[in-house]
């Protein structure tokens, strides 16, 4: 029997270290119905996670719905990514940019409130045959609402480890999409329930500048590094780990969009140069990365990459677009790797270009 132990202690040394393989990181992306490409045109192969966004929080019922117009897709959506990549694994995202912050407030807030949630999107999760659920709250407005999140984060993880005990299949995953920094607003977010309830946190590095809330100056929405010490994609993660989340719960968020501004003055086309807003002044001024790749082919437009802050932008005209180009991505992702985070994910798959930025990030990440 002596004789033995040190085999099965290698043994099992070796049965952790294929376990934390498994386990160890996380290459996501999100995907929407009308992003412009279906499920099945996803290239599944570059992720191990896909986030199938958004179902709905009913604000009546404080149950999580998905909307009928969805329902079809998002019922195949499992099985239709894990056709190219039977081992990819799939979240339901609940919520999104566009999502009510008082109907996410009013459920957390009271006990009965909240258990018709976590019920209603453990069962929806199940029905819909996705591994995970993603919860996109942005963002809690009070100091009480933050309370309130982190009640509702512990009651998911105990209900989500019953329902596996109950059913005998693997827990169903929870992650939350989340501000850049630990703070929205100066209110801190509830990082001990992150911590122990949650499987991971995606950090939403990305949107710091943008023509509709930063109209006058053309800016990196996206940059890792920011010299001047605002806020950059690095600030916001080494602030999270400083907060009391460990890296190894972080997923670095990596736009595959940027923003676009009219210039004041063609002639004067750098960063943080004046700008008027949006070009043509509507919308947001966003576009997809194979939007912006169809803008420079079209234009003939000059690209530069910034090492010092990471970013890439292009300008054609009065046309600035700032952006995340391969060499970005290929730099963001071993900072994240280096850092000890769990991954990265992409907003959103569809905005990628014949999956170059896909492809770029998982070959940086390496094994
Ligand atoms: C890169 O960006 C930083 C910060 O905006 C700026 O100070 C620097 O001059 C830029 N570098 C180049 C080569 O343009």
């Amino acid at each position: 029997m002596a004789s033995k132990t040190p085999v099965y202690a290698f043994l099992i040394c070796v049965l952790q270290f294929l376990h934390l393989c498994a386990a160890q990181n996380v290459k996501g992306g999100y995907w929407f119905p009308d992003s412009g490409i279906a499920a099945s045109d996803i290239d599944s192969t570059l992720f191990t996670h896909l986030f199938c966004a958004f179902s709905d929080l009913n604000s009546n019922t404080n149950q999580v719905v998905i909307s009928s117009a969805n329902a079809a897709q998002f019922s195949q959506f499992t099985n239709t990514v894990q056709i190219k990549n039977p081992s990819v694994k799939t979240l339901l995202s609940i919520g999104g940019g566009a999502s009510y912050d008082a109907d996410f407030a009013k459920m957390a807030s009271t006990s009965a409130s909240r258990k018709s949630f976590i019920d209603s999107s453990l069962q929806l999760a199940r029905s819909y045959n996705f591994h995970g659920l993603d919860l996109d709250y942005e963002y809690p407005l009070s100091a009480n609402d933050m309370v309130n999140l982190g009640t509702l984060l512990d009651e998911w993880r105990v209900a989500a480890a019953a329902e596996a005990q109950a059913s005998g299949k693997q827990r169903i995953l929870l992650t939350a999409a989340v501000s850049v920094g630990p703070s929205v607003d100066g209110l801190r977010y509830p990082i001990q329930s992150i911590s122990r309830s949650l499987d991971w946190i995606n950090v939403m590095a990305y949107d710091f500048y943008g023509p509709p809330w930063a109209p006058s100056m053309t800016n990196a929405h996206a940059a890792l590094y920011d010299p001047s010490g605002r806020v950059s994609a690095s600030s916001g993660i080494s602030s999270w780990i400083q907060a009391g989340v460990s890296a190894n719960k972080l997923v670095l968020g990596l736009p595959f969009y940027g923003y676009s501004w009219q210039l004041a003055n063609a002639n004067n086309h750098g960063l943080m140069a004046p700008a008027n807003g949006a070009p043509g002044g509507s919308g947001d001024g966003s576009k997809g990365y194979n939007q912006i790749l169809d803008f420079i082919a079209n234009n003939n437009a000059p690209k530069v990459y910034n090492s010092t802050i990471v970013a890439d932008y292009c300008y054609s005209g009065t046309t600035w677009i700032g952006y995340d180009d391969k060499q970005s991505i290929s730099t963001k992702v071993p900072y994240a790797k280096q850092k000890g985070l769990l991954g990265y994910f992409a907003w959103h798959v569809a905005a990628d270009a014949n999956w170059a930025l896909s492809q770029q990030a998982k070959q940086a990440w390496g094994a």
